[in-house]
């Protein structure tokens, strides 16, 4: 779409919950940058300020100092009825939960988006997503009879459906095994591809972060190290020198 201009940037970010003996500096000076078309994971142990750089790049959360841009837009000086247009027509967000609407079908969770926006659905892009998604006539069941896996294929689609600029998922497989994970893993990773979509995904797991086009490294707050065309076997040998570094200075 845009090959060579940025997604999503951040530069010096600062994030500090709480103050005096309960402060915790949760990002420390992040400046990063997601360019389009690109599939990146964000990849650190726990605690490590993963889900805090992607609330604060997506707009969920605010940042204590420093910058953040979806595409030309500099949000951190936006109002909150600004920030939550902009979420809803810019961005699509996966997290762990799936966050189904269980009274509704598959179909409905789909276009949920697109209703509450008021917009009327790209057919020809809706009918990529449903096609991609693969779950055929369980389209028209509810959550509830749909496996996990299932579940968060349809919460994937629902991101895509109104083609953001740009897709945050926090550990998206988090609550997943291994097979349906890899299953997410491979839709994403195919939006990106074929789809053409931009997708930035918070990660703890080396085998999910393998995945990705890029990954970018977090450790206490800091990035730390980025890999590019990462194995599963890459990331976790990173993973490890950071550790045992950690343990000897
Ligand atoms: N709402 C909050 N209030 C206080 N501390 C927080 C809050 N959210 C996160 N933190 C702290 O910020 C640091 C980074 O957290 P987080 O971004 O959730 O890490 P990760 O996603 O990598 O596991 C942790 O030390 C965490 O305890
Ligand atoms: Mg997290």
């Amino acid at each position: 779409m845009h090959p060579s201009t940025s997604a999503a940037r951040s530069v010096g970010l600062n994030k500090v919950y709480g103050a005096g003996e309960t402060r915790v500096v949760a990002l420390d000076n992040v400046s990063v940058e997601f360019r389009h078309g690109e599939f990146a994971a964000i990849m650190g142990p726990s605690g490590s300020g993963k889900s805090t750089l992607m609330y604060c790049m997506a707009g969920l959360d605010s940042v204590s100092s420093g910058s953040a841009a979806i595409g030309e837009t500099e949000i951190t000086t936006l109002k909150e009825a600004q920030l939550t247009r902009l979420r809803r027509d810019r961005i699509g967000f996966v997290f762990q939960a799936f966050n189904l609407l269980p009274t509704l079908t598959a179909l409905e969770n789909i276009t949920l988006p697109l209703d509450i926006a008021g917009r009327e659905p790209d057919q020809e892009w809706l009918a990529k997503v449903v096609a991609a998604v693969g779950l055929g006539e369980r389209l028209e069941h509810r959550p509830s009879q749909l496996s996990g896996g299932q579940q968060q294929r349809v919460a994937v689609a629902r991101a895509l459906a109104t083609r953001p600029e740009i897709i945050f998922a926090d550990e998206p497989t988090g609550n997943l095994d291994s097979r349906s994970g890899a299953e997410i893993l491979t839709f994403l990773r195919n939006s990106v591809r074929e789809l053409g979509q931009t997708v930035v995904m918070v990660t703890h797991d080396p085998v999910a972060a393998g995945y990705a086009d890029r990954v970018v490294f977090l450790a206490d707050g800091r990035v730390v190290d980025e890999l590019t065309a990462p194995t599963a076997d890459a990331v976790l040998d990173r993973m490890r020198r950071f550790e045992a570094k950690g343990r000897t200075s």
